[in-house]
């Protein structure tokens, strides 16, 4: 019986760590309130974050920074906050374009676009397009992403696969699975991090984090600098990770 689809993970780079960050980008609201501005002015501020995040990449030797930008729960929020992040999505994305392309950038989109509206698909899809032979930084951004909701679609379609013959129940293993993921291209997060006091993972990867390294952080997202990613990294490189095994 044919196997699961072929897709592999991109190439391992070895840098000393850690290849592959995930941020939960938390503290936006109360970084507004504090200023008596606006949910919504603390978003905008949180974008701008974004752009010296991603560059600072390079230099710390991650190859890969994934960016929770919006949860499936996040819906719940007021129709006023959940238009105006819309709308800044679709900005950010026309306006960033050029900049990411440029930097060297890949930009993918994890989460479930049939939520979303027309024109940000399409501009999700042309961002894709747009960096899609970049290979200095692979910027991934979750977008209506929720990581139960991420594994229920992936059995859906690991289910039909088997309905149609093409997967063996047999090999439905932790190799073939993940195959079936949003990040199928990616490698797992060595490292996650949420900005704003609270410990907790809201669904944010939740198969690929197993074995990650967690930092959960004071500061809130509008403040976070390269700087303070640059610590959390040469933290991050004296940590002993022995991913179930015992130490030699
Ligand atoms: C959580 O802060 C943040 C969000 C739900 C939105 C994240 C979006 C951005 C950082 C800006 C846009 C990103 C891109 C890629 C353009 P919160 O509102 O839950 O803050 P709070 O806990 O203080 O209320």
């Amino acid at each position: 019986m044919p196997r699961a689809p072929k897709t592999k993970p991109l190439e391992n780079i070895p840098t000393g760590g850690p290849q592959h960050v995930a941020i939960i980008m938390d503290g936006n609201g109360r970084w507004a309130q504090a200023r008596g501005r606006p949910r919504l002015f603390g978003h905008h501020a949180g974008a701008k974050r974004v752009r010296e995040v991603v560059e600072a990449c390079p230099d710390l030797g991650i190859k890969y920074l994934t960016i929770f930008a919006f949860s499936t729960e996040n819906w719940k929020r007021t129709q006023t906050e959940v238009a105006g992040l819309m709308s800044l999505f679709r900005r950010y994305i026309a306006k960033e374009t050029r900049a990411l392309a440029e930097h060297g950038t890949r930009v993918r989109f994890i989460g479930d676009r049939m939520r979303l509206d027309r024109k940000l698909i399409k501009l999700m899809d042309n961002l894709e397009k747009e960096t899609e032979n970049n290979d200095r930084v692979h910027l991934t951004i979750a977008l209506n992403y929720g990581g139960r909701d991420e594994v229920a679609r992936a059995t859906r379609r690991l289910a039909q696969d088997v309905a149609d013959g093409n997967l063996c129940p047999d090999d439905v293993n932790e190799e073939t699975l993940p195959r079936y993921l949003d990040t199928h291209v990616l490698p797992d997060p060595d490292l996650v991090i949420r900005t704003s006091g609270e410990a907790r993972i809201s669904g944010f990867l939740l198969w690929q984090s197993a074995y990650s390294e967690y930092e959960f952080i004071d500061t809130l997202w509008p403040d976070f600098t390269a700087k303070e990613l640059g610590e959390l990294v040469v933290s991050y490189r004296t940590r002993d990770r022995r991913f179930g095994a015992v130490a030699v």
